[in-house]
This record gives structure tokens, C-alpha cells and sequence, in this order.
């Protein structure tokens, strides 16, 4: 393998660049996706650019600065025909979305750069992660990056573990993707397919 062809392959620096690449295998033109944690707006930009202009991207987030950063960075790229933005909780996703789905992304926590003090919740965060596992089509994907690190993050981590540990596994295959030289406070991927 040369240097040059090494240069295409993504460094795999944590979990958020693990789940992109994972979202380049299973999202296809065509498809409706959810982003239901905008924050900044990368995830929903990568989804954006994945479903093609025949597909549809559904993104929510509860601070109306993180949707209008997510607008600006979809706009600026010219995708944000494809995208509705919500100033809405995660916790509506099923008054608003009307399945199938392909995937349902969650990136917990905190919006980097933002206010630290808003975070996501287990008991909203648990309610949405059940809803989007109804919307998902068969075959489809639930991803969640879990930071377990900041402060109320080791609650959510429980509220995400027991709620991954109680599927029914007929109906899923979860899957639990961690670093291994890492702190156990580090961020580290869920995935939940519903079984085809
Ligand atoms: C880690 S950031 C998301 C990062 C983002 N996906 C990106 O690519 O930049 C987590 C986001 O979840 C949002 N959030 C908190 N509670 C929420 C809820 N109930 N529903 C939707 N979003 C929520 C926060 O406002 C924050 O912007």
C-alpha cells in the first residue's frame, strides 16, 4: 500500500469518526435519517451529503443556537434542501417523523463550544432511543456515542447501558464499540440494528 492511498483511510481518533464511517457503509442515496442531537452540525452535514437530494434528513436539537449553526453549515454547503431542522427535544421524535428510517444518530452530551450545563438526559434521551427503534426500518440502525466523562454523563451511560441490555435480541443486534487504551471515562459507541 503506498502513502498516498493510506492518506484516504480515516483516522479512527474515538468514536464519532468510528460511527461516520459506519454511516458511509449504511446510509444510502435515497434514504430518511435522523439526526437527533445536532449540536455543531457535522453529523447532520455527513447525513446531508449521504442521502442524496432524493433522501431526507430529520434533525433536532433544544438549543436554537445549534440549529442555527447546523442551518449555517448545511447552507453554506448547499444541502440544506434535503434537511428539516427542529428547535425540538429528541423525546418528539415520533410526533414528527413518520418511519421507515434507515438510521437514527445520537451524539450525547454536551455541544462542544457551547453551554456545558445543557445536556442530554437518560430519562429523554431513553424515551427517544425507544421511539427511533419503532421508526427504524428492518435492517436499520440506532447509533449512539455515550461520553460518560462530564458531569451527569455516568447517569446517562447507566440510563443508555440498561436500555441497550434489556432488547429483546429476536427483534436487535446491539452492539457496544469502546477503545481499549483508553480512561474508562471515554466516549464510546452503541449500535442497534433492528434484526431484518
Ligand atoms: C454532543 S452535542 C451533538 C454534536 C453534534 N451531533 C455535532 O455533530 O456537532 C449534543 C447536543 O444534544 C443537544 N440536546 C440536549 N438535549 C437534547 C434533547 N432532549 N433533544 C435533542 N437534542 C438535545 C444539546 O443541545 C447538544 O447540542
Amino acid at each position: 500500500m503506498t502513502n498516498s492511498s493510506r492518506s484516504t483511510i480515516a483516522e479512527l481518533r474515538g468514536p464519532v469518526p468510528l460511527s461516520h464511517q459506519l454511516l458511509r457503509t449504511f446510509v444510502r442515496d435515497g434514504d430518511t435519517v435522523v439526526d437527533a442531537t445536532c449540536g455543531n452540525g457535522h453529523d447532520t452535514l455527513l447525513l446531508a451529503g449521504l442521502v442524496g437530494d432524493r433522501g431526507h434528513v430529520w434533525g433536532f436539537d433544544i438549543q436554537l443556537q445549534a440549529v442555527n449553526e447546523t442551518w449555517r453549515r448545511l447552507a453554506e454547503a448547499e444541502l440544506s434542501d434535503r434537511v428539516t431542522l427542529l428547535q425540538v427535544g429528541h423525546e418528539e421524535l415520533a410526533r414528527h417523523v413518520t418511519g421507515p428510517v434507515q438510521v437514527v444518530l445520537f451524539n450525547l452530551g454536551y455541544c462542544p463550544g457551547g453551554d456545558r450545563s445543557i445536556i442530554t438526559r437518560p430519562a429523554t434521551t431513553v424515551i427517544a432511543l425507544e421511539q427511533a427503534l419503532d421508526l427504524l426500518a428492518p435492517g436499520g440502525t440506532v447509533m449512539v456515542t455515550v461520553y460518560p466523562g462530564h458531569d451527569g454523563g455516568a447517569q446517562e451511560q447507566a440510563g443508555v447501558e440498561n436500555w441497550v441490555a434489556q432488547l429483546e435480541p429476536h427483534n436487535c443486534h446491539s452492539w457496544r464499540m469502546g477503545q481499549t487504551n483508553v480512561s474508562a471515562a471515554a466516549p464510546y459507541l452503541f449500535l442497534v440494528q433492528k434484526a431484518l
